[in-house]
Protein backbone atom coordinates (compact mmCIF):
# COMPACT_ATOMS: atom_id res chain seq x y z
CA UNK A 1 0.00 0.00 0.00
CA UNK A 2 1.19 3.43 -0.97
CA UNK A 3 1.42 4.88 2.89
CA UNK A 4 1.75 8.22 3.58
CA UNK A 5 3.53 9.21 7.16
CA UNK A 6 2.74 12.88 8.71
CA UNK A 7 5.78 13.29 11.26
CA UNK A 8 7.64 10.21 10.51
CA UNK A 9 10.86 11.19 11.42
CA UNK A 10 9.95 11.52 14.79
CA UNK A 11 10.01 9.20 17.34
CA UNK A 12 6.50 7.06 17.45
CA UNK A 13 6.91 8.07 13.50
CA UNK A 14 9.99 6.72 12.64
CA UNK A 15 9.60 3.14 14.26
CA UNK A 16 5.89 2.76 12.65
CA UNK A 17 7.63 3.54 9.07
CA UNK A 18 10.65 1.16 9.68
CA UNK A 19 7.86 -1.57 10.61
CA UNK A 20 6.28 -0.17 7.49
CA UNK A 21 9.28 -0.64 5.53
CA UNK A 22 9.65 -4.40 6.28
CA UNK A 23 5.34 -5.51 6.09
CA UNK A 24 6.30 -4.31 2.21
CA UNK A 25 4.61 -1.13 2.24
CA UNK A 26 5.40 2.13 0.20
CA UNK A 27 5.85 4.91 2.34
CA UNK A 28 6.51 8.80 2.11
CA UNK A 29 7.09 10.99 5.08
CA UNK A 30 5.92 14.71 5.98
CA UNK A 31 7.90 16.32 8.71
CA UNK A 32 8.90 19.85 8.44
CA UNK A 33 11.47 18.80 11.69
CA UNK A 34 10.24 20.87 14.22
CA UNK A 35 11.08 18.40 16.75
CA UNK A 36 13.15 15.76 15.24
CA UNK A 37 15.94 15.18 12.24
CA UNK A 38 16.39 13.85 8.92
CA UNK A 39 18.90 11.43 10.62
CA UNK A 40 15.97 9.21 12.18
CA UNK A 41 14.84 8.61 8.73
CA UNK A 42 18.69 7.60 7.54
CA UNK A 43 19.04 5.04 9.98
CA UNK A 44 15.28 3.73 9.42
CA UNK A 45 16.58 3.38 5.93
CA UNK A 46 19.49 1.65 6.36
CA UNK A 47 18.11 -0.70 9.00
CA UNK A 48 15.59 -1.73 6.22
CA UNK A 49 17.14 -1.59 3.66
CA UNK A 50 14.54 0.33 1.67
CA UNK A 51 13.91 3.99 1.00
CA UNK A 52 11.76 6.61 2.19
CA UNK A 53 10.56 9.09 0.11
CA UNK A 54 10.91 12.12 2.33
CA UNK A 55 9.30 15.88 2.12
CA UNK A 56 10.16 18.74 4.23
CA UNK A 57 6.89 20.59 3.96
CA UNK A 58 4.99 21.75 7.29
CA UNK A 59 1.17 20.86 7.32
CA UNK A 60 0.62 24.20 7.83
CA UNK A 61 1.81 25.17 4.00
CA UNK A 62 -1.55 24.05 2.66
CA UNK A 63 -0.27 24.77 -1.10
CA UNK A 64 2.69 22.72 -0.26
CA UNK A 65 0.95 20.09 1.39
CA UNK A 66 -1.47 19.67 -1.52
CA UNK A 67 1.13 19.69 -4.08
CA UNK A 68 2.47 17.11 -2.32
CA UNK A 69 -0.34 14.98 -1.80
CA UNK A 70 -1.19 15.32 -5.44
CA UNK A 71 2.40 13.72 -7.03
CA UNK A 72 2.47 10.63 -4.17
CA UNK A 73 -1.48 9.54 -4.45
CA UNK A 74 -1.62 8.02 -1.05
CA UNK A 75 -4.15 5.38 0.20
CA UNK A 76 -3.65 5.86 3.62
CA UNK A 77 -2.38 8.07 6.05
CA UNK A 78 -1.05 8.13 9.39
CA UNK A 79 -0.90 11.24 10.99
CA UNK A 80 1.83 11.55 13.53
CA UNK A 81 2.69 15.64 12.83
CA UNK A 82 1.93 17.67 16.05
CA UNK A 83 3.15 19.41 19.14
CA UNK A 84 3.13 17.32 22.31
CA UNK A 85 4.35 19.31 24.94
CA UNK A 86 1.93 19.80 27.98
CA UNK A 87 3.74 22.91 29.64
CA UNK A 88 4.16 24.81 26.44
CA UNK A 89 0.78 24.35 25.63
CA UNK A 90 -0.34 25.91 28.20
CA UNK A 91 2.38 28.85 27.62
CA UNK A 92 1.32 28.74 23.91
CA UNK A 93 -2.10 27.84 23.31
CA UNK A 94 -2.47 29.32 20.01
CA UNK A 95 0.17 27.69 18.68
CA UNK A 96 -0.93 24.33 19.50
CA UNK A 97 -4.28 24.77 18.10
CA UNK A 98 -2.61 26.68 14.67
CA UNK A 99 -0.25 23.63 14.32
CA UNK A 100 -2.39 20.73 15.84
CA UNK A 101 -6.01 21.54 14.86
CA UNK A 102 -5.01 23.72 11.55
CA UNK A 103 -2.80 21.46 10.67
CA UNK A 104 -4.86 18.43 10.47
CA UNK A 105 -7.50 20.47 8.27
CA UNK A 106 -5.63 21.03 6.14
CA UNK A 107 -4.45 17.60 5.73
CA UNK A 108 -7.83 16.66 6.14
CA UNK A 109 -8.89 18.64 3.01
CA UNK A 110 -5.64 17.73 1.02
CA UNK A 111 -6.81 14.08 1.46
CA UNK A 112 -9.87 14.60 0.26
CA UNK A 113 -8.54 16.34 -2.86
CA UNK A 114 -6.71 13.61 -3.98
CA UNK A 115 -9.18 10.96 -2.58
CA UNK A 116 -7.67 8.98 0.19
CA UNK A 117 -9.72 8.83 3.01
CA UNK A 118 -7.89 6.09 5.48
CA UNK A 119 -6.32 7.92 8.19
CA UNK A 120 -4.77 6.57 11.31
CA UNK A 121 -4.56 9.49 13.96
CA UNK A 122 -2.15 9.61 16.96
CA UNK A 123 -4.58 10.51 19.62
CA UNK A 124 -3.80 10.10 23.38
CA UNK A 125 -5.09 8.73 26.73
CA UNK A 126 -5.09 12.34 27.70
CA UNK A 127 -8.56 12.25 26.18
CA UNK A 128 -9.46 10.33 29.26
CA UNK A 129 -8.67 13.97 31.46
CA UNK A 130 -8.71 13.17 35.48
CA UNK A 131 -11.27 10.24 35.22
CA UNK A 132 -10.72 7.92 38.47
CA UNK A 133 -13.05 4.96 36.73
CA UNK A 134 -9.93 2.49 35.72
CA UNK A 135 -9.03 0.97 33.90
CA UNK A 136 -9.99 3.12 31.31
CA UNK A 137 -11.99 2.04 28.78
CA UNK A 138 -12.78 3.61 25.07
CA UNK A 139 -16.25 4.16 26.47
CA UNK A 140 -14.75 6.41 29.30
CA UNK A 141 -16.26 9.77 29.24
CA UNK A 142 -13.54 12.54 27.59
CA UNK A 143 -12.40 15.22 28.69
CA UNK A 144 -9.10 18.17 28.68
CA UNK A 145 -7.05 19.39 31.46
CA UNK A 146 -4.58 21.46 29.10
CA UNK A 147 -4.49 22.78 25.73
CA UNK A 148 -2.52 19.88 24.29
CA UNK A 149 -5.13 17.62 25.08
CA UNK A 150 -7.74 19.89 23.75
CA UNK A 151 -6.44 19.99 20.54
CA UNK A 152 -6.37 16.01 20.65
CA UNK A 153 -10.06 16.36 21.84
CA UNK A 154 -11.10 18.68 19.25
CA UNK A 155 -9.47 16.45 16.19
CA UNK A 156 -11.34 13.54 17.40
CA UNK A 157 -14.71 14.90 17.22
CA UNK A 158 -13.48 16.65 13.80
CA UNK A 159 -12.88 13.30 12.98
CA UNK A 160 -16.35 12.07 13.83
CA UNK A 161 -18.25 14.64 12.47
CA UNK A 162 -16.05 14.30 9.31
CA UNK A 163 -17.14 10.18 9.26
CA UNK A 164 -20.86 10.87 9.74
CA UNK A 165 -21.10 13.21 6.97
CA UNK A 166 -19.36 11.13 4.58
CA UNK A 167 -19.07 7.63 5.38
CA UNK A 168 -16.21 7.21 2.31
CA UNK A 169 -13.93 8.14 5.29
CA UNK A 170 -12.53 5.06 7.36
CA UNK A 171 -10.64 6.72 10.92
CA UNK A 172 -8.83 4.91 13.15
CA UNK A 173 -8.51 6.85 16.58
CA UNK A 174 -5.61 5.47 18.52
CA UNK A 175 -5.43 6.16 21.96
CA UNK A 176 -1.70 5.57 23.33
CA UNK A 177 -0.67 5.91 26.71
CA UNK A 178 3.19 6.32 27.61
CA UNK A 179 5.17 5.55 24.86
CA UNK A 180 8.54 4.65 25.70
CA UNK A 181 11.69 2.15 24.70
CA UNK A 182 13.54 1.97 21.20
CA UNK A 183 14.31 -0.02 18.70
CA UNK A 184 16.22 -2.89 19.60
CA UNK A 185 19.28 -1.98 17.44
CA UNK A 186 20.13 1.25 19.27
CA UNK A 187 19.85 3.38 16.16
CA UNK A 188 16.66 5.48 16.65
CA UNK A 189 14.80 6.11 19.45
CA UNK A 190 13.35 9.47 21.42
CA UNK A 191 15.75 12.46 21.28
CA UNK A 192 14.04 15.19 23.88
CA UNK A 193 14.83 18.88 23.17
CA UNK A 194 15.92 20.42 26.15
CA UNK A 195 15.21 19.21 29.94
CA UNK A 196 12.83 15.86 29.19
CA UNK A 197 8.94 16.27 30.10
CA UNK A 198 8.38 12.81 30.59
CA UNK A 199 10.12 10.35 32.90
CA UNK A 200 11.81 7.98 31.27
CA UNK A 201 14.05 9.98 29.10
CA UNK A 202 14.86 12.08 32.36
CA UNK A 203 15.56 8.77 33.62
CA UNK A 204 17.86 7.41 31.50
CA UNK A 205 19.38 11.16 31.59
CA UNK A 206 20.15 10.21 34.56
CA UNK A 207 21.59 7.02 34.58
CA UNK A 208 23.95 7.92 31.81
CA UNK A 209 25.08 11.09 34.29
CA UNK A 210 23.71 14.02 31.75
CA UNK A 211 21.40 14.79 35.05
CA UNK A 212 22.44 14.41 38.51
CA UNK A 213 18.75 13.40 39.82
CA UNK A 214 15.56 12.42 39.31
CA UNK A 215 12.55 14.68 41.22
CA UNK A 216 9.74 12.36 42.21
CA UNK A 217 6.39 14.25 41.79
CA UNK A 218 4.69 13.41 44.72
CA UNK A 219 5.06 10.29 47.02
CA UNK A 220 1.31 10.29 48.59
CA UNK A 221 -0.66 9.41 45.96
CA UNK A 222 -2.99 6.43 46.78
CA UNK A 223 -1.08 3.98 45.08
CA UNK A 224 1.18 1.02 46.51
CA UNK A 225 3.85 2.98 46.64
CA UNK A 226 2.43 6.44 46.75
CA UNK A 227 4.05 7.66 43.13
CA UNK A 228 1.91 7.91 39.79
CA UNK A 229 1.10 5.06 38.08
CA UNK A 230 1.32 5.10 34.21
CA UNK A 231 0.73 2.50 31.60
CA UNK A 232 4.28 2.27 29.87
CA UNK A 233 3.68 0.61 25.84
CA UNK A 234 7.26 -0.12 24.23
CA UNK A 235 6.99 2.25 21.19
CA UNK A 236 7.77 -1.41 19.08
CA UNK A 237 4.16 -2.45 20.49
CA UNK A 238 2.94 0.73 19.56
CA UNK A 239 3.80 0.54 16.49
CA UNK A 240 2.65 -2.74 15.30
CA UNK A 241 -0.74 -1.06 16.52
CA UNK A 242 -0.52 1.31 13.73
CA UNK A 243 -0.30 -1.27 10.76
CA UNK A 244 -2.87 -3.61 12.79
CA UNK A 245 -5.59 -0.55 12.23
CA UNK A 246 -4.52 0.14 9.06
CA UNK A 247 -4.93 -3.59 8.21
CA UNK A 248 -8.50 -3.47 9.78
CA UNK A 249 -9.43 -0.35 7.31
CA UNK A 250 -8.50 -1.88 4.72
CA UNK A 251 -11.50 -4.22 5.12
CA UNK A 252 -13.88 -2.28 6.93
CA UNK A 253 -15.53 1.13 6.73
CA UNK A 254 -16.45 4.03 9.57
CA UNK A 255 -14.66 5.17 12.79
CA UNK A 256 -13.11 3.58 15.17
CA UNK A 257 -11.43 4.10 18.42
CA UNK A 258 -8.58 1.92 19.79
CA UNK A 259 -6.92 2.06 23.25
CA UNK A 260 -3.19 1.00 22.96
CA UNK A 261 -1.69 0.22 26.09
CA UNK A 262 -0.37 -2.39 28.23
CA UNK A 263 -3.31 -2.58 30.95
CA UNK A 264 -0.63 -2.94 33.79
CA UNK A 265 0.84 -0.13 35.71
CA UNK A 266 4.08 0.63 36.66
CA UNK A 267 5.23 3.57 39.54
CA UNK A 268 8.04 6.29 39.47
CA UNK A 269 9.93 4.32 41.81
CA UNK A 270 9.20 0.56 39.56
CA UNK A 271 10.79 2.87 36.36
CA UNK A 272 13.82 3.76 38.78
CA UNK A 273 14.57 0.65 40.41
CA UNK A 274 14.34 -0.97 36.95
CA UNK A 275 16.50 1.20 35.29
CA UNK A 276 19.09 1.65 38.06
CA UNK A 277 19.29 -2.40 38.09
CA UNK A 278 19.25 -2.85 33.95
CA UNK A 279 22.06 0.00 33.24
CA UNK A 280 23.85 -0.84 36.69
CA UNK A 281 23.90 2.55 36.89
CA UNK A 282 23.24 4.57 40.04
CA UNK A 283 19.88 6.65 39.57
CA UNK A 284 19.34 9.01 42.65
CA UNK A 285 16.01 10.37 43.26
CA UNK A 286 14.19 12.98 44.96
CA UNK A 287 10.53 13.09 46.40
CA UNK A 288 9.23 16.87 45.40
CA UNK A 289 5.81 18.02 45.33
CA UNK A 290 3.24 16.98 43.20
CA UNK A 291 3.19 17.87 39.42
CA UNK A 292 0.00 20.26 38.89
CA UNK A 293 -2.58 18.46 36.73
CA UNK A 294 -1.18 15.01 37.53
CA UNK A 295 -3.61 11.94 38.01
CA UNK A 296 -2.57 9.11 40.46
CA UNK A 297 -2.70 6.32 38.19
CA UNK A 298 -3.66 5.44 34.33
CA UNK A 299 -3.80 2.44 32.60
CA UNK A 300 -5.97 1.12 29.83
CA UNK A 301 -8.45 -1.48 29.35
CA UNK A 302 -6.98 -2.90 26.04
CA UNK A 303 -9.49 -5.46 25.45
CA UNK A 304 -11.15 -3.73 22.68
CA UNK A 305 -7.48 -3.72 20.05
CA UNK A 306 -7.02 -7.46 21.24
CA UNK A 307 -10.68 -8.45 19.84
CA UNK A 308 -11.10 -5.96 16.59
CA UNK A 309 -7.20 -6.41 15.83
CA UNK A 310 -5.93 -9.04 17.11
CA UNK A 311 -2.91 -6.06 18.43
CA UNK A 312 -1.54 -6.91 22.38
CA UNK A 313 1.63 -5.28 23.84
CA UNK A 314 3.71 -8.06 24.15
CA UNK A 315 7.05 -6.52 25.43
CA UNK A 316 7.19 -5.41 29.09
CA UNK A 317 8.78 -2.76 31.21
CA UNK A 318 12.51 -4.72 31.38
CA UNK A 319 12.67 -4.97 27.35
CA UNK A 320 11.52 -1.39 27.72
CA UNK A 321 14.05 -0.29 29.99
CA UNK A 322 16.65 -2.16 27.89
CA UNK A 323 16.30 -0.72 24.84
CA UNK A 324 15.98 2.71 25.81
CA UNK A 325 19.08 1.90 27.93
CA UNK A 326 21.12 0.74 24.52
CA UNK A 327 19.25 4.01 22.53
CA UNK A 328 20.38 6.29 25.29
CA UNK A 329 24.82 4.72 25.81
CA UNK A 330 24.52 4.67 21.78
CA UNK A 331 23.24 7.82 21.50
CA UNK A 332 24.01 9.71 24.66
CA UNK A 333 23.51 13.61 22.86
CA UNK A 334 20.87 11.97 20.61
CA UNK A 335 20.56 12.29 17.07
CA UNK A 336 23.83 14.39 15.73
CA UNK A 337 23.03 18.35 14.98
CA UNK A 338 22.21 18.88 10.82
CA UNK A 339 22.45 22.08 8.69
CA UNK A 340 19.58 23.40 10.10
CA UNK A 341 18.69 25.09 6.66
CA UNK A 342 15.80 23.26 4.66
CA UNK A 343 16.14 20.73 2.35
CA UNK A 344 14.59 20.31 -1.01
CA UNK A 345 13.14 16.53 -2.34
CA UNK A 346 15.98 15.98 -3.91
CA UNK A 347 18.73 16.99 -1.22
CA UNK A 348 16.64 14.67 1.44
CA UNK A 349 16.39 11.82 -0.72
CA UNK A 350 20.35 12.08 -1.39
CA UNK A 351 20.84 12.17 2.51
CA UNK A 352 18.74 9.78 3.34
CA UNK A 353 19.23 7.18 0.63
CA UNK A 354 22.67 7.86 1.19
CA UNK A 355 22.57 5.20 3.97
CA UNK A 356 21.89 2.44 1.77
CA UNK A 357 24.16 2.76 -0.63
CA UNK A 358 26.86 3.25 2.30
CA UNK A 359 25.81 -0.10 3.21
CA UNK A 360 26.09 -1.59 -0.51
P1 LIG B 1 7.62 13.75 17.98
O1 LIG B 1 7.69 15.19 18.32
O2 LIG B 1 8.84 12.94 18.13
O3 LIG B 1 7.07 13.56 16.49
C1 LIG B 1 6.17 14.49 15.89
C2 LIG B 1 6.74 14.84 14.51
O4 LIG B 1 5.86 15.75 13.86
C3 LIG B 1 8.12 15.51 14.59
O5 LIG B 1 8.99 14.87 13.69
C4 LIG B 1 7.83 16.96 14.17
O6 LIG B 1 8.94 17.54 13.50
C5 LIG B 1 6.63 16.79 13.25
N1 LIG B 1 5.74 17.95 13.14
C6 LIG B 1 5.19 18.67 14.14
N2 LIG B 1 4.43 19.66 13.63
C7 LIG B 1 4.48 19.55 12.28
C8 LIG B 1 3.91 20.27 11.20
N3 LIG B 1 3.13 21.34 11.41
N4 LIG B 1 4.18 19.89 9.93
C9 LIG B 1 4.99 18.82 9.70
N5 LIG B 1 5.57 18.10 10.68
C10 LIG B 1 5.31 18.46 11.95
O7 LIG B 1 6.42 13.12 18.85
P2 LIG B 1 6.00 11.61 19.06
O8 LIG B 1 6.26 11.26 20.49
O9 LIG B 1 6.53 10.75 18.00
O10 LIG B 1 4.41 11.76 18.93
C11 LIG B 1 3.75 11.53 17.70
C12 LIG B 1 2.26 11.82 17.89
O11 LIG B 1 1.75 11.00 18.93
C13 LIG B 1 1.96 13.27 18.29
O12 LIG B 1 0.80 13.68 17.60
C14 LIG B 1 1.70 13.17 19.77
O13 LIG B 1 0.83 14.18 20.22
C15 LIG B 1 1.06 11.80 19.88
N6 LIG B 1 1.24 11.20 21.23
C16 LIG B 1 2.50 11.09 21.75
C17 LIG B 1 2.65 10.58 23.04
C18 LIG B 1 4.02 10.50 23.66
O14 LIG B 1 4.11 10.44 24.89
N7 LIG B 1 5.11 10.47 22.88
C19 LIG B 1 1.53 10.16 23.78
C20 LIG B 1 0.27 10.25 23.19
C21 LIG B 1 0.12 10.79 21.91
N1 LIG C 1 7.24 12.06 36.84
C1 LIG C 1 8.15 12.28 37.85
N2 LIG C 1 9.27 13.00 37.57
C2 LIG C 1 9.54 13.48 36.31
C3 LIG C 1 8.61 13.25 35.28
C4 LIG C 1 7.46 12.53 35.57
O1 LIG C 1 7.93 11.87 38.98
O2 LIG C 1 10.58 14.13 36.12
C5 LIG C 1 6.05 11.24 37.12
C6 LIG C 1 4.72 11.93 36.85
O3 LIG C 1 4.29 12.63 37.99
C7 LIG C 1 3.82 10.74 36.49
C8 LIG C 1 4.78 9.76 35.80
O4 LIG C 1 6.09 10.13 36.23
O5 LIG C 1 3.33 10.13 37.66
C9 LIG C 1 4.72 9.80 34.29
O6 LIG C 1 4.89 11.15 33.84
P1 LIG C 1 5.14 11.52 32.30
O7 LIG C 1 5.34 12.99 32.22
O8 LIG C 1 6.19 10.63 31.76
O9 LIG C 1 3.77 11.07 31.60
P2 LIG C 1 2.28 11.58 31.81
O10 LIG C 1 1.44 10.36 32.06
O11 LIG C 1 2.19 12.66 32.81
O12 LIG C 1 1.93 12.22 30.40
C10 LIG C 1 2.16 11.53 29.16
C11 LIG C 1 2.34 12.55 28.06
C12 LIG C 1 1.07 13.30 27.84
C13 LIG C 1 -0.03 12.34 27.56
C14 LIG C 1 -0.15 11.32 28.66
C15 LIG C 1 -1.18 10.28 28.33
O13 LIG C 1 3.36 13.46 28.40
O14 LIG C 1 1.21 14.13 26.71
O15 LIG C 1 1.10 10.68 28.86
O16 LIG C 1 -0.88 9.72 27.10
F1 LIG C 1 -1.18 13.02 27.45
Amino acid sequence: MRVLVTGGAGYIGSHTVLQLLEAGHQVSVVDNFSNSSPESLRRVVGLAGRNVDTYQTDLLDRPALGEVLASIEPEAVIHFAGLKAVGESVAQPLKYYKNNVAGTLNLLEAMDAVDCRTLVFSSSATVYGESVDLPLRESTPRSATNPYGRTKLHIEEMLEELSVSDSRWRVANLRYFNPVGAHESGQIGEDPQGIPNNLMPFVAQVAIGKRPEVQVFGNDYATADGTGVRDYIHVLDLAEGHLAALDYLSNTEGLHVWNLGTGAGSSVLDVIDAFARISGRPVPYRITDRRPGDVAESYAHPEKARLDLGWKAERGLEQMVEDMWRWQSKNPEGFPELNPEPLNHEQLAKFIQGRVDDQS
